[in-house]
């Protein structure tokens, strides 16, 4: 015989209770799951539904958005130029805590079709009231503009939304006016701050990044690459620091503003350019100088004062009048600009941007000193100089309409990059490194389950999230991969 099993009625009905307790839990587990996951499939045919989950009951499907919900500009308005006044502090505000900038822009744009609403980026950026309103509104050409009815922030889509009582007239042009002020922050985004200790004193530089929707951090603007226009900058600084922007300086003033002696530094207006390329330094930084062979470009290297002194940037400085020479060869076009300035900053996200005409580098991919860097570093310096000085043509003077065919301008680099680099060292062969260091490279991440294509349809690309992410091995090292067979 079997050993029995007893209970007693107690412990029974204490079992039956726990038994239905459980079941009871697994059911409405079950409810919150069903319901959980009906609302996640609809965050994914629609973005706007995660705002309102409170509701059990779906969304009344395909209500019209409103214009400032869409994260892409209308069609309605184009910029021509905008002229900007910036000044960045270098010095903490000891009543708020906060490094900040303030600024003043004036855009002026055309209207293209019928509309009565004004959308522009505008990201973090505390918009002084003018007259109860965001910005000022002018008509040029002798045209009326019509006055401003309501004006508002819409966060989630980093747009200032201005609406009209009327409509404006199109193929006028208009003025929009803002002053702003802005944290200095150092979050490596938009005008942001880098800081470093030199003789055990702690400096401050103020330094920008604005690809890809950054630019909207630092003054209101239509941030798409395809609204390109033409960008007069000014920037206010203290006494003694340099001031760099995509131009040449044109005018430096010194001044008293607010009780502050400052100097007003005037740049070149730019050519016709996208907000993603513009770039605004204020330092105390060093440079060394050089030229394009039979050309009167000026290119010059920045950096540190220790490091340009030392001779950190003598290597960037020997390649790039070469490149740049190779380059308006290989493109049959001149270098598009009066000068071609390269900074190396303390603080910097990627490895390098190419801000046209002033093209900012992490200090490991723009100094080399020859007696700690070792052949890798040289190496790098070398690719990445040849990859930003390509896009001073290609990106830059030809761009992409929108983010999804990103692969082309990030792809084209990363093949042609070799090409330059090969001129300045001809004794390399470092066209072979690409089997390695983007072919084979690529091959990993390209097996994955979760690579994609190239390409992207234009509408999958929106918000600044799915914008970042076409930065990556795919777009680069796939599309140099890519491009290097059709050559
Ligand atoms: C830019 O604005 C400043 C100050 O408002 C003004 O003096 C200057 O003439 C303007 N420049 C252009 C090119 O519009
Ligand atoms: C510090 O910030 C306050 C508030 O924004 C401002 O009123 C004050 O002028 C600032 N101080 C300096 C020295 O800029
Ligand atoms: C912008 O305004 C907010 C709210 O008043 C304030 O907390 C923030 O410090 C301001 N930013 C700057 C840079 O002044
Ligand atoms: C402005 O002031 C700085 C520092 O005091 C001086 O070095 C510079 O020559 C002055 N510039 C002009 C245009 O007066
Ligand atoms: C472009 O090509 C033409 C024809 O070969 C040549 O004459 C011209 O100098 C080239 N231009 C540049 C900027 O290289
Ligand atoms: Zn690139």
């Amino acid at each position: 015989m079997a050993k029995g099993f007893y209970i007693s009625k107690k412990m029974g009905l204490a079992g039956l209770l726990m038994g239905t307790g459980a079941v009871v839990t697994i059911i409405a587990l079950a409810a919150v799951y069903h319901k959980e996951k009906t609302k996640n499939q609809e965050k994914l045919v629609d973005g706007a539904a995660m705002l309102t989950t409170a509701s059990p009951t779906p969304a009344t499907p395909s209500t019209p958005k409103d214009p400032w919900d869409h994260y892409r500009l209308p069609d309605s308005l184009s910029p021509v130029s905008y002229n900007i006044t910036l000044w960045p502090r270098l010095v903490v505000n000891a009543s708020t805590g906060l490094y900040v900038f303030t600024g003043q822009s004036a855009v002026v744009f055309q209207c293209k079709k019928d509309t009565d609403l004004i959308l522009i980026h505008s990201n973090k950026l505390n918009l002084t009231l003018l007259n109860g309103h965001h910005a000022r509104l002018t008509g040029l050409d002798g045209s009326t503009a019509p006055t401003i009815k309501k004006s508002w922030l819409q966060v989630p889509t980093q747009f200032l939304v201005i609406q009209l009582d009327s409509n404006l007239m199109v193929g006028k042009q208009y003025e929009l006016y803002t002053d702003f002020i802005g944290e200095l922050a150092d979050d490596l985004e938009g005008f942001y701050r880098s800081e470093y200790t030199e003789d055990g004193v702690k400096k401050v530089v103020a330094t920008s990044q604005m690809q890809a929707t950054y630019a909207r951090k630092a003054f209101p603007c239509f941030d798409e690459p395809a609204m390109k226009a033409v960008f007069h900058i000014t920037l206010i600084h203290h006494r003694g620091t340099a001031a760099l922007s995509n131009g040449r300086d044109v005018e430096t003033v010194n001044t008293t503003i607010d009780g502050t002696e400052v100097t007003m530094t005037r740049f070149e207006p730019t050519k016709r350019m996208s907000t993603y390329l513009l770039a605004v330094i204020v330092s105390d930084f060093a440079h060394i100088t050089g030229s394009i062979e039979n050309n009167n470009v000026l290119v010059r290297i920045w950096g540190r004062k220790k490091a340009i002194a030392e001779g950190h940037g003598d290597y960037a400085l020997s390649v790039t009048g070469p490149m740049l020479k190779f380059y308006e060869r290989y493109y049959n076009a001149s270098y598009p600009l009066s000068k071609s300035d390269q900074i190396a900053l303390p603080d910097f996200n990627a490895g390098a941007m190419e801000n046209w005409g002033l093209i900012t580098y992490r200090e490991t991919a723009l100094l080399y000193d020859p007696a700690v860097s070792s052949v890798g570093n040289k190496e790098r310096v070398t690719t990445v100089v040849a990859h930003e000085l390509a896009h001073m043509w290609f990106g830059n003077l030809v761009t992409l309409r929108w983010w999804n065919d990103l692969w082309l301008n990030e792809g084209f680099a990363s093949y042609v990059e070799y090409l330059g680099a090969d001129y300045a060292e001809p004794t390399w062969n470092i066209k072979e490194q690409i089997i390695l260091d983007d072919v084979h490279k690529v091959f990993a991440v390209d097996a994955l389950a979760s690579s994609h294509p190239l390409s992207r349809k234009e509408e999958e690309v929106n918000r600044p999230a799915e914008i970042s992410e076409m930065f990556n091995t795919i777009s680069y090292s796939k599309g140099a991969a890519v491009l290097r067979m059709l050559f």
